[in-house]
């Protein structure tokens, strides 16, 4: 039996706060043993990819301590009970099975009478057959015609995630032959976003994928509602292009208006469906339903890692535990993630509501109050753009934020170009690896302009190329690190009850039912 424990409540944390150890790493990253450092504090995670935490402020005592925390807090139990199929989910009453849509990674788990495991793979046939009958020309709008590009409207959950995917393996696609079709993405419900999407897209050969787990969703239903305005006026039936993903249980699965619906459940958070239906739908019409087979299948790979209970082989819950301890004990309060490659420019976005969505609470899995921080403030942006941003103040401002890398040792178009004895991949390659020692041991000057104070904890997740398979991986670990934070914390990381407040008050000044402050503010914009 797991038992739900406040964090500050276990012997294993308590330890580790008294001790607040904190590690000088301009110290331990330099000579031979630096070097050593960076071999051994180095986990291997799925589909070639490692997490090197050598720039993290950990030694051999502090992985102790939070091994010996991840045992106490049954970090894996825990995640083997929410496999299983247990209620993790208190604020909402439901399961969280998003693992199940990548693999089976404990016993069957049965939920409203249907083995979900089974539902989840039939969802995804449905999507194949569908996909492989609109690229083999089948399935056309009503002129007989090929449909060259897709279009998703959806927001938070059922945007994010699948634009960041999309991005991602946009050029992989391309530099592999199996772009099949384009994909755009509509989400704000500011008319400038539809229209925008519009004014670009040849609509009559355009297959809309209205997704909307709840089917209750404002903004999505107003872009809904403007893109059939814009099919009818260009004198097309709404009907021949439009396809929905949603819950069986929402109202968008009672409508007959679409030329297909594919289904995700209630069991599986706007922010965790990227390998449901979500993703499938537009990612296997833009891709193939066998780039997102292999997708998936990167993820279940990372997934079977994070079920280990040593802490040395669950790179998903060492790199969460670390969080925990720079949150915590060394108490920093942001943290950035940075990658080094374009594809995953909107990553970061896609984790902000992943991360921030589900562990930005303060009230455990109960409802009580926590007396210690919860999740991070998080943000970040591809490098080496960044360095030319927000870098100043990562590098010598007054906060330390710590910082997570990913880089690839190779680019995932062959196209490069030496100049000045380099490639530009090994420019990017080269940009990061200086990123790290520059946060780590900063640099003496008389000048206190030109000082680096270091200290500034970083890891890096490196992989040879940014494949299908390294992405997935890479989702994963992403989605079980926070899993496990959430855990840590005692927190439900499921529900999300902080964006209703700011929802019914917009719907009231839609209505006109506002007073003070609320009704001054509404006269500001004329509304
Ligand atoms: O407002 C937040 C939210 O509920 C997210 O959690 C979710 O991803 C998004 O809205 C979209 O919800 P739906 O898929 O139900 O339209």
């Amino acid at each position: 039996m797991v038992a739900w424990k406040n964090m500050d409540t276990l012997k294993a944390y308590q330890a580790m706060a008294e001790k607040k150890t904190d590690v000088n790493l301009k110290e331990v990253l330099s000579g031979d043993a630096g070097a050593e450092r960076v071999a051994k504090y180095c986990v291997p995670m799925a589909e070639g990819l490692a997490y090197n935490f050598a720039a993290k402020k950990v030694d051999d005592g502090i992985l102790e301590d939070l091994a010996a925390f991840a045992k106490e807090a049954q970090l894996t139990e825990k995640f083997a009970e929410l496999a299983g199929g247990a209620v993790i989910n208190t604020g909402e009453n439901r399961l969280v099975l998003h693992h199940l849509t990548r693999g089976q990674l404990c016993g069957p788990v049965v939920a409203d009478g249907t083995d979900k495991r089974a539902f989840y793979e039939t969802q995804q046939k449905n999507i194949a057959e569908f996909t492989k009958k609109v690229h083999a020309g089948e399935i056309t709008n009503a002129a007989g015609e090929k449909f060259t590009t897709v279009v998703q409207i959806g927001i938070g959950g059922s945007d994010l995630g699948p634009r960041a995917v999309y991005l991602a393996l946009e050029n992989w696609a391309r530099a592999n032959g199996t772009l099949k079709m384009e994909a755009r993405f509509i989400s704000n419900v500011d008319p400038d976003d539809a229209a925008a999407v519009l004014n670009t897209t040849d609509v009559a050969h355009a297959i809309f994928v209205l997704v909307s787990k709840s089917g209750t969703t404002l903004e999505t239903l107003t872009n809904e509602s403007f893109v059939k305005d814009a099919l009818e006026k260009a004198g097309l039936d709404p009907s021949r292009h439009m396809i929905a993903v949603t819950s069986e249980t929402s109202p968008l699965a009672k409508n007959s208006g679409y030329l297909a619906a594919f289904f995700m459940d209630d069991y599986i958070g706007g922010r965790y469906s990227s390998t449901s239906a979500v993703g499938g739908a537009v990612l296997s019409l833009a891709f193939g339903p066998e780039v997102f087979a292999a997708f998936l299948e990167g993820a279940a790979a990372e997934d079977k890692l994070a079920m280990n209970e040593n802490l040395l082989e669950n790179p998903a819950m060492l790199d969460a535990l670390i969080g925990v301890y720079e949150r915590n004990i060394l108490g920093y309060g942001s943290t950035a993630v940075l990658p080094y490659s374009q594809a995953l420019s909107r990553f970061p976005a896609h984790l902000q509501q992943a991360d921030m969505e589900s562990n930005g609470k303060s009230v455990n899995r109960f409802g009580e109050p926590v007396s210690y921080r919860t999740g991070p403030l998080l943000f970040g942006e591809p490098g080496t753009n960044g360095q030319h941003s927000f870098y100043q103040l990562l590098h010598q401002g007054t906060d330390i934020i710590p910082l997570q890398f990913v880089g690839f040792k190779e680019s995932q178009f062959d196209k490069d170009v030496v100049i000045q004895g380099s490639t530009s991949q090994k420019k990017l390659c080269a940009n990061v690896v200086a990123q790290i020692i520059a946060f780590a041991c900063g640099k003496d000057d008389e000048n206190n302009n030109k000082y680096f104070a270091g200290g500034r904890p970083s890891s890096i997740i490196i992989g040879k190329k940014l494949t299908p398979q390294a992405l997935g991986a890479l989702l994963s670990h992403f989605e079980n690190k926070i899993m496990f934070q959430g855990f840590a914390w005692n927190l439900n990381s499921f529900d999300q009850e902080g964006v209703q407040l700011g929802k019914v008050l917009a719907k009231r000044v839609l209505a006109h039912e506002t007073d003070g402050a609320l009704k001054a503010f509404s006269d500001l914009f004329e509304i």
